[in-house]
This record gives structure tokens, sequence and C-alpha cells, in this order.
């Protein structure tokens, strides 16, 4: 089994790195594999599995972000949007779009046939998402992509429905962004620190033997 060391270092490493390039270090079929990899591994309540994932890659990446401008413009004060556009158009540059739904028929399923749990089921759907979300996140950096995590939901949802074929019904939840690392990028996320609270005030431990 691999070491522990391995993935502790995976989730250190990830960050939110904003300035993406369109070359990846790793091939779209490698893309794919973790995509399915994820959608396998990652659990949910009561196994409901839940989430779904839309993976747009290349010129269906760059479409998402088109359609993401295109439904902001006329939502926002004009001379807000240029500033709106070049921020997007960051997004744009990178490589490949991951967008994380949430099908509300398994969840609905177990709220019937588990009455007693039935207040429960949406939150840990979305927990699993969630999961998700950070399977991938941290994955697409330990394979030397950059990612950030956004959330133009639900502004594009129904624009996105009908370019890509998505069930209306399904919620999408957030969008993970990835591509090639800019130069400097990596170097100018470290400079924040990302510990802001005191670790003491965070982490409590009882009954240790250590
Ligand atoms: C649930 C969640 C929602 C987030 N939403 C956004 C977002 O909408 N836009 C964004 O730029 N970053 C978003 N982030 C990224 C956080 O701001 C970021 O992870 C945090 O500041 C720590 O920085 P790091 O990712 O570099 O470690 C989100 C992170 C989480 C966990």
């Amino acid at each position: 089994m691999a070491s522990s060391r391995d993935f502790l270092k995976a989730v250190e490493n990830r960050r939110s790195i904003y300035q993406l390039t369109n070359k990846i270090p790793i091939s779209d079929a490698r893309v794919e594999e973790i995509a399915k990899h994820n959608i396998l591994h990652v659990p949910s309540s009561f196994n409901s599995q839940s989430t779904r994932i839309v993976l747009l890659l290349n010129e269906e990446h760059e479409k998402f972000w088109e359609i993401t401008k295109e439904v902001l413009k006329p939502q926002m004060p004009e001379e807000q949007f240029p500033q709106t556009e070049k921020k997007l158009d960051g997004f744009k540059a990178g490589h490949g779009t991951i967008l994380f739904y949430e099908d509300p028929n398994p969840v609905k399923k177990l709220q019937s046939q588990f009455a007693l749990y039935a207040q429960h089921f949406p939150g840990w759907a979305t927990q699993s998402n969630a999961m998700a979300q950070y399977h991938l996140w941290t994955a697409l950096e330990a394979e030397g992509c950059g990612a950030n995590l956004q959330h133009y939901n639900p502004v594009v949802d129904s624009r996105v429905c009908t370019e890509w074929n998505v069930p209306q019904e399904w919620e999408l939840k957030a969008q993970l962004v990835f591509g090639g690392v800019a130069e400097g990028a990596r170097e100018a996320v470290e400079k924040n620190p990302k510990q802001q609270q005191p670790l003491e005030e965070r982490l409590f431990i009882h009954g240790s033997k250590a």
C-alpha cells in the first residue's frame, strides 16, 4: 500500500491556484481516469451515490466560461463587467472545468425509505459532494495541475443544462477549474499562510497515549 505520507503531502500541497494555462502535464485520458476513480470511490451516506460529475475539457471548458460571461453581463452594472470579464477570462485560460451536481432522486428515495433520518439526507448528500470536490482538487494538484473552486451556480444552471444535456432536476453545487500552473502562480499563493487561527483553538485531543 502506498505510504500515507504521499497522501498527506498531496493534501498539504493543494492550494487555490488562479493563474492557469491550458497546457496540463497529464493527458485528458488520465483526467478521465481520475474522474472515474472519484465516482467509484468517494463515499456517500447509505451509499446513496448522489453526486454527478460533468467534465468539460478544452473547447467545452472555454464554452462554459463564455456562457458564464453571457449570463452575468446583463445582471451587473456595466462599469463592473470589465473586471468580472477579466476574472472569468482567467478561468477560461485553464484546461478544464468540472461541474459537481447533486441528483435529488437518490436522496428522496432514502428519505422515504428511512423516515427517521429524512431531515439529514440532504445535508449528508452535500457533504459527500464536497468530498468529491476535494478528491478531484487534491488529485489534480498531485498530478501537477493547478485548480480553484468556483460557484457561478445558480446563474449558469439553465444554460448549462441545455448546452450539455444535463437533467433539469440536478442541482449544480460547484465548479472546479483546473489547468497548468502559470509561472510564479504557486509561489504567489505560498506567500499566503494557510494557518490563520491558532491550532490549539481548532484541534482538541482527549485520551492520547502519545
Ligand atoms: C466550500 C468552499 C467554497 C469555496 N468557494 C470559493 C469560491 O467561490 N471562489 C474562490 O475563489 N475560492 C473559493 N474557495 C477557496 C477558498 O477560498 C480557499 O480554499 C481558502 O482560502 C484556502 O486557500 P487554499 O485553497 O489556497 O488553501 C472555496 C473553498 C471551499 C472549501
